[in-house]
């Protein structure tokens, strides 16, 4: 249990805040815990037919904690990693994923969003994933949906430079359904989930489970887990995550991968 991750069920619709605004929620071990046993409690409870993601403050989120990142790349980190319930659950997910996204969404942030069957953007968002930058290499099966969402060239830059794509280009793309005001976007994204919640929930999660294809995307995710334990514990990253601590720019000029 964390208090960083609200849950809350109603009207067929299980919604999850991530709420910790003041780190930005930056998702700690706790939280990728929280959001993984909702995730499976909405497999099993015949009351939950959506699950709505939301979060609190000015930011969806700034990805994965990169304090947690630094204890693991010391080899502190802790015994389960709950990341992996949560990509694995997110891949399984049969119940309709919806997003609600501002400010930025960085990492993981932009890469579950990837899972989920709508998402609605305020204007102004970025979405990041620099974790090459970090010396990391994509996840969530990223390494696969992104190119095949956006294309070769517009995923490469995202990766490998950590561009980001506003929310104009979200929607262009294919990233998002829609982009509206800030003011409209809870409101907007519950709407979706409510015409969702109406539709019948055994031909929605038949359909969902013949567009997307959750054997692939856990083995695809299995894969680029095991490079990105080694890249966790390289020279590089623990440069990254010393330069994020200390507020200075990462130099990998003197370290070698
Ligand atoms: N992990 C842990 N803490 C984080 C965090 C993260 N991913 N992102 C932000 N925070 C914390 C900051 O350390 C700061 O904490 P403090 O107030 O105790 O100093 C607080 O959240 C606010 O962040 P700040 O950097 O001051 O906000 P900002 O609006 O200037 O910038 C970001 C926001 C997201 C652009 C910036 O925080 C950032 O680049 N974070 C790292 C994102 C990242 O690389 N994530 C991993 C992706 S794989």
């Amino acid at each position: 249990m964390t208090e960083h991750v609200k849950t809350e069920i109603g009207s067929g619709i299980l919604t999850l805040t991530l709420a910790r605004p003041d780190k930005k929620n930056a998702l700690t071990n706790e939280m990728y815990g929280a959001l993984a046993d909702a995730l499976e409690k909405a497999e099993t409870d015949p009351a939950i037919r959506v699950v709505l993601l939301q979060a609190d403050g000015d930011m969806f989120t700034a990805g994965n904690d990169l304090g947690d990142f630094a204890k693991q790349s010391a080899g502190e980190g802790p015994k389960e990693r709950q990341v992996t319930r949560f990509l694995h659950g997110l891949a399984r997910a049969s119940r309709p994923l919806v997003a609600a996204v501002q400010g930025r969404a960085v990492g993981v942030g932009t890469t579950m969003l990837l899972h989920c069957d709508l998402v609605v953007v305020a204007e102004g968002t970025l979405l990041t994933t620099p974790f090459v930058n970090l010396a990391l290499v994509p996840e969530a099966a990223s390494s696969l949906l992104m190119p095949a969402r956006i294309g070769y060239v517009r995923a490469f830059e995202m990766f490998a430079l950590g561009e980001p794509v506003t929310a104009e280009n979200a929607v262009a793309w294919g990233l998002a359904n829609r982009m509206v005001q800030a003011s409209e976007l809870r409101a907007t994204a519950r709407q979706f989930a409510e015409r969702l919640a109406r539709q019948p929930v055994g031909a929605l999660s038949a359909t969902k489970k013949l567009i997307r294809h959750p054997d692939t995307l856990l083995e695809r995710m299995n894969a680029e887990s095991t490079v990105f334990a080694e890249r966790l514990r390289s020279a590089e990253a623990r440069e990254a995550f010393s330069a994020f601590a200390e507020r200075r720019p990462a130099d990998f000029s003197k370290v070698q991968g």
